[in-house]
Order: C-alpha cells, then structure tokens, then sequence
C-alpha cells in the first residue's frame, strides 16, 4: 500500500487487517443497503462555489460543541463492538481523539467498559445509550457516565428494533468470534489483529457483562440485548434519562422535524440528524438531504449536528454550510482503527482536518463558524436555491 491520502486508502488497509466478520460489521447497512449508499453519494451532488483573492493566510477549523472547545466542528460516533476492529479499540480512539482535540462518543456496546476507558484517557469523553426494559441497569448506567466523568450523553432513539443487516446474518457474527472453522480461519489469516486480541483484555461487551441483571457471559449478553431493547420507548423516557443525567444530552437519530422539536421539548442541548449510518430503516432520506429542512425548522432553537456517509474534509464543509454545527463520524474513525490502531484514528482526523483546511480556503473563507449556504453552488435549481441566489445578488450588489 502506498501513501495514505483519504479515507478510502484507510478503509482498503482496514480490509486487510480486521477479519471479515468485522469488517463487514462497519461496512454494511441494513437491507438493500440503498440509504447506506445515499448518505454518502448525496455528499457528492453538492457543489462547492470558489472565490478568489480572499486574503487567506491566517484561518481557524476551531469551535466549540455543546459549549465545549474542539479543534474543528467534528466528533467521533459511537460506535458498537468498537474493541472488536482493533484490541482495546475504545481507549485507542479515545486517546487519539482527546490529542487532536475533538470529542470520541463511547457506545454502551462497547467492548472496554466506561471505567477502563476513563482510566486511560484523560478528556472527558460522551456516552451513547440505548434505552433498555431494565430501567435500574439504565439508570445505573447513566450514573456509571457521570461518575466516570463523561461530559454528554448521546441518547440514540433510532433502534429500539434492530435493522436487519444481511451481511451480519450471514457471517454469523458475535463477539468474541465463533469457534467454528470459518471464523477461525477469518481470524488466523488476520494474524496482527489475532495476537493483539490475544494480549488486551477486553473481549466482551464492558459496559453490559457482570452489571446487567443475569448477564455474566456472552450467551446471557444476546439473550438479555435481544429481549431487552425497548420497544416501548417514547419521549416521556427521553426526559427522564435527562434529568436522571443532569447534565448535556444529545438526541441522535432524527431525520423529522416533529421529532426533533419533540426531543427539544424534552430537554435536548442538541439533536443529532442521523439514520445510523443507514443500518436501520433502509429506504430513509440521506441525512445531509434533510439536514436543510430540520435546520430551518429548529435551527434557532437547538444546537444541530448531523451524521452519515461523511467521508472527507469536504463532506463536513457542506453539512456545516447547511447548518450543522458539528458532523460526526463513525466508519471514517473506524477504517482508520482497523487500519492501524489509534495511529489510524489520528491519521483520519489529520486526513479530514486538512481537507476541511483546504477545501474552507479555496471557498475564500478563513473561518469555520462563518461557513453558510453562500459557500454553495445550487446553478439554476429552484426552490431552496432561490433564496441562495438572492442572497448573493444582495452581495453582489
Ligand atoms: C459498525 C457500526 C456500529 C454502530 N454502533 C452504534 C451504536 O452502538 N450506537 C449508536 O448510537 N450508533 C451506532 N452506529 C451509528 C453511528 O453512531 C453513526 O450514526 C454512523 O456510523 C454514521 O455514519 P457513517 O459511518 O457513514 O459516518 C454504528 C455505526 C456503525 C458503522
């Protein structure tokens, strides 16, 4: 493999190093896989409008999200199983996200456990929840995130019912992997990968084994998480995990303007446009194609961040141009992991950082937060372009 330049470059080293049942864990999404495509194609389809003779030579990626300071509008997803792409994945990604200066999202399917990776880190650090029937284990789950230090909670209310992800199905995937001589071979042809897992501890679902009722090893786990998701979930849960937390809360997974203003009535610092990486309803709308509407709509009133399909430096300059305030990333980090541990996740955000860099200076812009749909090219197209364009004509004139 030659130089690493883009995401793309991480994602072929990472199919190289993680064994399949893996690797096609991150790169899947759920049915036809049709919205998992679209969230990243309809990236594409934005064009950017260049300016020249700007005075660009002194420029700033920094901003703050949910009043925290980052090193640019960008934080890492969470991200189930994240200790199964690279031995003690979790604190990797953690390290390599608190020394760039950009927020790491822990996922309550973590394998290393809220403590241990609170241990070996030292920026605070978000955690996601999923809701549970066992509303003790949640509660004591949000308390476990407060004592460990965490500054948000990333509450995630687009899979109270698993997406049927088909690529999973047929590799039979668990964590750890099966014994049986398909998964062995897909680990002993992996044999970097195989002997860090050897070394670290951490092979099971921390947050979950030895602290949720009857769980205490792996055939509990999947009995206890098939069983245990929620379906029940509605809003008025969604407000008690915020005032059991107390603290900034995240609701991630809106893609409809009635449900975003729902999780701000429930008390939401923000709202996370997402449709989990396209792994749940397949056939949903790209997010950065709703991001607009849900802008519009709720912009003035919560802080807006948006996932899905951000694969480069350029696909965070659009979301902010149409109003995010911060994008997160979770295949873009894990390639990078998978890759070359948390080297990789220090390379991704590096890759994402100068293309941002790059791609905000040859727009004539040198700051960040000053990004707006002036910096897009709509030509002709009408509706929402409308506005665009007399906008300019006023700059213009
Ligand atoms: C392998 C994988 C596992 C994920 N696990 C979780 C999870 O545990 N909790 C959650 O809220 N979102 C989870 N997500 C969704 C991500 O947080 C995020 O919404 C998605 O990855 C964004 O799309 P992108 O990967 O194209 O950047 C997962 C995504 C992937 C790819």
């Amino acid at each position: 493999m030659g130089a690493i330049l883009e995401i793309a470059d991480l994602k072929q080293l990472a199919r190289r190093r993680v064994p399949k049942m893996f690797f096609d864990y991150a790169d899947s999404g759920s049915w036809s896989e049709t919205t998992y495509r679209a969230n990243s194609e309809e990236f594409r389809q934005i064009k950017l409008r260049q300016r020249v003779a700007v005075d660009i030579s002194e420029r700033s990626l920094k901003t703050a999200l949910l009043g925290q300071e980052t090193a640019m509008p960008v934080a890492l997803a969470p991200v189930g199983l994240t200790g199964m792409q690279h031995a003690d994945g979790e604190i990797l990604a953690a390290r390599a996200a608190a020394d760039f200066g950009v927020p790491f999202s822990m996922s309550m399917f973590s394998i290393c456990s809220i403590e241990t990776v609170a241990q070996a880190t030292k920026r605070p650090f978000w955690f996601q929840l999923y809701m549970m029937r066992d509303r003790g284990f949640v509660g004591d789950i949000i308390d476990r995130a407060k004592a460990a230090g965490c500054s948000a909670l990333v509450a995630t209310v687009d899979l109270q019912m698993l997406g049927q992800r088909h690529k999973d199905l047929r590799n039979r995937l668990s964590a750890p992997p099966r014994l049986t001589p398909k998964h062995i071979w897909q680990v002993v042809t992996r044999p970097a990968w195989a002997f860090e897992m050897l070394r670290c501890k951490n092979r099971t679902f921390g947050n979950v084994v030895g602290h949720a009722k009857g769980v205490s090893d792996l055939s509990s786990l999947s009995a206890w998480t098939a069983e245990q998701l929620d379906l029940s979930l509605s809003w008025k849960d969604i407000e008690w995990v915020k005032q059991r937390w107390g603290g900034p809360m995240i609701v991630k997974g809106i893609l409809d303007v009635r449900d975003g203003q729902s999780a701000i009535d429930c008390g939401a610092d923000a709202i996370s446009v997402s449709n989990h990486g396209g792994r749940q309803l397949d056939g949903a709308p790209s997010s950065i194609s709703v991001l607009p509407e849900i802008v519009d709509a709720l912009g003035s009133k919560v802080e807006i961040h948006m996932d899905g399909g951000v694969r480069s430096g350029q696909d965070v300059l659009k979301a902010l141009c149409l109003g995010a305030k911060g994008v997160h990333i979770g295949r873009a980090y894990i390639f990078g992991l998978g890759a070359m541990g948390q080297a990789g996740v220090k390379h991704a955000l590096e890759i994402i950082a100068k293309e941002l860099d790059m791609t905000m200076a040859l727009c004539g812009e040198r700051n960040v937060t000053e990004l707006s749909e002036l910096n897009l090219y709509f030509g002709t197209r009408p509706g929402r372009t409308a506005g665009v364009l007399a906008a300019l004509g006023e700059e213009y004139a």
